[in-house]
């Protein structure tokens, strides 16, 4: 692998750039293609001619698996409709762990159901090799008076205290609404979907690479959690971008030395291995005796200060 790739954005064609990395030398990768909707992006024409469009991905998909190490996963998102093509590229020479379902409303396709939901396609190399961590998300609470909102009846003593495990479903992370929170970009994902995948699938210092980069969401997401990266976008506009970003980033999404994951002042994604350390750092009033995590009673006098999000 060529040194210079890591922790860099590259403009170029991924095609081209993969194809010089050699087999089996990144821990995981993961694309957000163009969807050929003739979205506006600044260079790319993302219009092209149905059969081209998928034989053009079936090229980039294969090199994906080929760079990825045997213990390695490979991740692609996109609309249903394309992903149904490329789960019989990806079943030729990967492995299907999951079809994710992420809940978040997309553009009206004319006469239709209305479109709620994009797919994220997760394959592996080897499935007896496969690096994967259980992952969590907090309960929905109330935001007021910090009661779980979900009604869990009887269960209530049974639950973690934290959260539930993640499923394939995904409907607790948004996509970006506000113009303060996007760059000048058609489609960028928040930064916490991909520390989400990174935590399930790698360790600190492992390599993640996004052939389709943007405006660099997949590598500023491995940046703050201590993760190598290698980012390539064919638009010189959106890789300066990325390259700027990246310069300034300086968090550390850690809670003392765990890695985790934030949304504004909120850990949105931990591994379930790490709750038992990770426990500690709660904040308990000095009125409170003894906390009992599993006392859904209790749970609104836990929360996370803000001091511990940046360490
Ligand atoms: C859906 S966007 C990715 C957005 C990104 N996930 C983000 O959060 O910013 C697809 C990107 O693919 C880039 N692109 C299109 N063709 C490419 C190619 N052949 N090689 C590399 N990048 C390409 C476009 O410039 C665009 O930025």
């Amino acid at each position: 692998m060529n040194d210079e790739y890591i922790n860099s954005v590259i403009q170029g064609d991924c095609l081209e750039i993969m194809r010089s990395i050699p087999n089996d030398t990144v821990d995981i990768t993961f694309a957000d293609p163009p969807f050929n909707l003739k979205k506006r992006y600044s260079g790319y024409k993302d219009d092209k001619d149905f059969k081209i469009y998928l034989e053009w991905c079936k090229k980039w998909i294969y090199e994906m698996v080929r760079i990825t190490k045997p213990t390695g996963s490979i991740f692609v998102h996109n609309i249903p409709k394309w992903l149904t093509y490329y789960a019989g590229f990806l079943n030729e020479v990967a492995y299907f762990k999951h079809w994710i379902t992420w809940d978040a409303p997309t553009a009206p396709m004319g006469k239709s159901l209305q479109p709620s939901h994009y797919g994220i396609l997760y394959y592996v190399k080897d499935p007896k090799k496969r690096k994967f961590y259980e992952i969590r998300y907090p309960h929905k609470r109330c935001r007021k008076c910090g009661y779980l909102l979900k009604d869990y009846g009887g269960k209530k003593a049974g639950l973690h205290p934290f959260g539930p495990l993640v499923s394939d479903v995904w409907t607790d992370i948004h996509r970006i609404k506000h113009s303060k929170y996007r760059d000048e970009h058609p489609c960028q994902l928040p930064i916490h979907l991909l520390e989400r995948i990174i935590l399930m699938s790698t360790d600190e210092n492992d390599i993640v690479l996004d052939p389709f980069v943007g405006t660099g969401t997949t590598v500023i997401a491995a940046k703050r959690l201590g993760r190598r990266f290698i980012g390539l976008d064919i638009d010189e506009r959106y890789v300066n971008i990325a390259k700027d970003k990246l310069s300034k980033e300086s968090l550390s999404s850690k809670v003392g030395d765990i890695w985790v994951s934030f949304y504004l002042d909120e850990i949105v994604t931990i591994r379930d291995k790490d709750w038992e350390k990770l426990s500690h750092y709660f904040f308990i009033p000095e009125n409170v005796k003894h906390v009992d995590f599993t006392k859904i009673k209790l749970d609104k006098q836990i929360r996370l200060p803000l001091c511990t999000c940046v360490l």
